[in-house]
């Protein structure tokens, strides 16, 4: 992960690797047109959760090879976690893996979905069912290119900017996150975007540091998910309600929901979950899962991560100290 403040660096970087093949979401052309000067080629593609399978993998592997990309080549995304999942992936199996760096242009994706080296595609209308973990070249932070994300998709990465925080505290950056999150509702939102940027680069260190010691998810990096067990759930109960939730506030749903079994089971002291609440409604994020805690009960059993019977819950003892405790479903339900 690497820092930088604008567009001429970006630049300046890309301009380090002799042929990059930039693959870019459609929505951001403006963008693109930007470096487009120091590629050796771009092509712009649909980034909805429904184009992320293997036919635009393989349209972009299609695209490499009509143009010649050779080991040498670098593949760059230039996107939210859409572009990058895909190009992540496509870049890994092209020519059995050629190099690839991400730009990513959401707060989710530069604090959680660019880092961590997991690229995979949905099939079947499976969730990232498909994919490879292999890590990137490089992954350029310009919190300067968030300037013009939708208020919605912003206030979904700061759920993962927070929950980094929650997992680890060094430095006191959850606090710090909360006060310059809540400053910037109170201001005009376009200029706010770009005021926590130190905290975005935090956040990002933080999923660097777990991810590199415990890269394929035996333990440590378990507790990125906290909230994501029910989040998960609250994703698939509202599609099939056909109510629009994103992945970003099923998180924040999700934590408080972990907040309280924390508390329940004297894990974390009285008064998390409330702390939690008052934070969330500072900071702009929903605290309560529509659905009752039933409803999300099967759908948890079934998460992928559930390992036999129990599920890995991930606790929270404090802000700053996570931990993963095997549960099953029904000793959740039981304490919700
Ligand atoms: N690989 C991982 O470890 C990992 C981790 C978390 C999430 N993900 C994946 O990430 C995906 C979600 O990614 P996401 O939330 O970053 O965004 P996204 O790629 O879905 O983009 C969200 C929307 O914002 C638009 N957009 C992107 N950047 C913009 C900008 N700078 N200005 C204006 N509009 C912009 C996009 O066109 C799109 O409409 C999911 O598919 C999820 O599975 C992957
Ligand atoms: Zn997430």
């Amino acid at each position: 992960m690497r820092q930088v403040t604008d567009i001429a660096q970006i630049r300046e970087f890309l301009s380090g690797f002799p042929d990059i093949f930039l693959v870019y979401d459609r929505n951001l052309a403006r963008l693109a047109s930007s470096v487009e000067g120091v590629c050796l080629a771009t092509k712009a593609i649909d980034a909805t959760e429904a184009d992320k399978t293997m036919d635009s993998v393989l349209e972009i592997c299609r695209w490499l090879l009509k143009l010649g990309a050779d080991r040498g080549a670098t593949l760059v995304a230039l996107g939210g976690g859409i572009t990058t999942d895909i190009c992540g992936f496509a870049a890994s199996v092209y020519k059995r893996g050629i190099r690839f760096g991400f730009i990513p242009t959401t707060l989710l994706a530069q604090v959680d979905a660019a880092l961590g080296g997991k690229n995979g595609v949905n099939l079947d209308g499976y969730k990232n069912m498909i994919g490879v973990i292999r890590e990137p070249a490089f992954t350029l932070i310009c919190p300067a290119l968030l300037s013009t994300l939708p208020d919605r998709e912003w206030r979904g990465g700061t759920a993962e900017l927070l929950k980094s925080f929650i997992i680890d505290n060094t430095g006191g950056h959850y606090e710090e996150a909360v006060d310059a999150l809540r400053h910037s509702r109170a201001c005009e939102p376009r200029h706010s975007r770009a005021c926590p940027g130190n905290l975005i680069l935090a956040a990002a260190a933080v999923k660097e540091r777990i991810v590199a010691a415990d890269l394929y998810e035996q333990g440590e990096r378990r507790k990125l998910n906290l909230g994501h067990t029910f989040a998960h759930a609250i994703e698939r109960r509202a599609r099939l309600a056909g109510l629009d939730i994103s992945h970003g506030e099923a998180v924040a749903e999700g934590i408080i929901l972990a907040a309280r079994v924390s508390e329940r089971l004297s894990l974390a002291p009285a008064g998390l979950e409330e702390r939690l609440r008052r934070d969330w409604e500072a900071v702009g994020l929903p605290a309560d899962s529509p659905f009752p805690p039933a409803v999300l009960a099967a759908d948890m059993a079934k998460d992928k991560k559930a390992d036999g019977e129990k599920v890995h819950f991930v606790l929270i003892r404090a802000i700053g100290d996570v931990v993963t405790v095997p549960l099953t479903v029904t000793e959740v339900l039981d304490l919700l």
